[in-house]
């Protein structure tokens, strides 16, 4: 008997989630079911032939994780969207490589599910062909922290990157993690061999292209022995070529016929070596910029960026702050010996109304010197001390000389605007920020006929 055809699935066992999901869903004329464990969804799927999943990640008898693979050996055509209480990104990273199309957080933003329902169910659909690859847990294992659905786009993208040897180009500004995600693709790729990183803007060119590429024993004064480059060392592993921008022309050209060729030479020799690292590149630098100004290879960033990895600047994620901020407490407490158990509302709105232009590692450091000034155990607003450097947005904003006077009502509008647009349209994040209910800030959204 041919599969009854149905729209959407839903597995989850908050019965009331489920059931708002599910009326949710048939008013917008899609037909839905619903399963409250493994075992139900199995038994109701029998006779199902669903265009989507929803899969919650705790099930009474299994986890979503678990029950994932299943889903994709009965159904591989099928997208499954996983819906999590969880802020856990290396769990998103697995769902993703394990076949999850999309990656959702409770409390469910229904906009965000809307779009991403549309976007699975859209012929247009592009198909991701990810393989399963299953590793042992390593210590050091890289946390990335964050929630934001810039940052789950940013997960995304790891989990394709690591199960692909393509090259790949982190870009972002400066702080904002890209090491980070780079040690992550290395840590899911599940390769034997090391992550190796190269610091192109570190040291001088010469010594650098030792570095890279090692040298032969009298390549030049001072190499008294043969040394391998870190190309040979990071055989079966990813080499981490971080401020890829500061490379010298010559090294450049080098480089770039390793990525075309897999092949290159120690200085001062002439024996052919080859690679099979993973490259992963990193810069701040605008590339097309520095390419605009004859600095930088065009041929060379096309190989470079086979896949990209955009890192967005902590001010367009706002609401990763609230999860960064105690993980980076309990790091800071660990490394300086302190006992910070949390902080004032004040100190936190103080976090959330800067802009960051250092990101994640100018909110360490924010977060370190008001650890080191702390007795009490909680952080209060005067211990978060904010340094505006000459390119910081914030300076500006809290600057009232800066201000042009300007009656209430417009500078209302002014912060109401500039608040949504900090917190990426988050409105439960902007309503929290300025301290009023949801339809007062929805009141104000149509009275200023704001564009969100
Ligand atoms: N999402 C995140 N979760 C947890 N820690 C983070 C996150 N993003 C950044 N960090 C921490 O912030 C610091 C800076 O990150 P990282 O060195 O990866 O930044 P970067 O983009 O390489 O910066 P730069 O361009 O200056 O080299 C590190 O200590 C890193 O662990
Ligand atoms: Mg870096």
């Amino acid at each position: 008997m041919a599969k009854q055809k149905l729209d959407i699935f839903i597995i989850d066992d908050d019965p009331h989630l489920a059931e708002m999901l599910l009326l949710h869903f048939e008013d917008l004329g899609y037909s839905c079911q619903s399963a409250q464990s493994g075992r139900q969804a199995k038994e109701k799927l029998a006779g199902l032939k669903p265009k989507i999943f929803f899969l919650d990640q705790h099930l009474p008898d299994t986890l979503g994780i678990t029950l994932l693979p299943e889903l994709k050996d009965m159904y591989p055509e099928t997208p499954v969207l996983m819906i999590t209480g969880k802020h856990d990104m290396e769990l998103a990273i697995e769902a993703i490589k394990l076949g999850a199309t999309d990656y959702i957080h409770k409390p469910i933003d229904i906009e965000e599910l809307n779009a991403s329902v549309e976007k699975c169910l859209s012929p247009k659909r592009t198909k991701k062909d990810m393989t399963i690859t299953t590793h042992d847990e390593k210590a050091g294992e890289p946390r990335i922290i964050g929630s934001s659905r810039k940052m789950i786009d940013v997960v995304k993208q790891i989990a394709l990157a690591s199960t692909n040897d393509a090259t790949v180009l982190i870009q972002g500004e400066t702080g904002t993690g890209k090491e980070l995600v780079a040690k992550a693709i290395h840590y899911h790729s599940g390769k034997e061999g090391a992550f190796l990183a190269v610091n192109c803007g570190a040291i001088v060119e010469n010594l650098l292209e030792s570095e890279m590429f090692g040298h032969e024993k009298g390549a030049f004064t001072g190499a008294a022995e043969r040394k391998e480059g870190k190309f040979a060392l990071a055989q079966n592993g990813t080499l981490f070529l971080d401020e890829i921008g500061e490379l010298s022309p010559k090294l450049q050209s080098k480089l770039l016929r390793v990525l075309q060729e897999g092949t290159f030479e120690r200085v001062g020799g002439s024996e052919t070596l080859t690679t099979n690292a993973h490259i992963v590149a990193a810069t701040h630098r605008d590339l097309d910029q520095m390419i605009a100004d004859g600095l930088f290879r065009e041929d060379l960033m096309y190989r470079l960026k086979i896949m990209t990895v955009h890192v967005p600047p902590l001010r367009e994620r706002v609401e990763d702050i609230k999860l960064l901020t105690p993980y980076l407490l309990a790091k800071i407490n660990q490394k300086i010996g302190k006992n910070i158990t949390g902080m004032t509302d004040d100190a936190y709105y103080k976090l959330e109304a800067h802009s960051w232009p250092g990101n994640v590692r100018e909110l360490e450091n924010v977060l370190t010197r008001a650890c080191a000034m702390n007795r009490t155990g909680i952080i209060s607003a005067d211990q978060i001390v904010i340094e505006y450097g000459a390119d910081s947005a914030g300076a500006h904003d809290l600057d009232h000389e800066a201000i042009p006077l300007v009656s209430l009502e417009e500078l209302e509008r002014r912060h109401v605007t500039k608040t949504l647009e900090r917190t990426g349209g988050h409105k439960g994040q902007a309503c929290d920020i300025l301290g009023i209910s949801r339809p007062a800030l929805d009141r104000k959204i149509k009275k200023f006929k704001i564009q969100l």
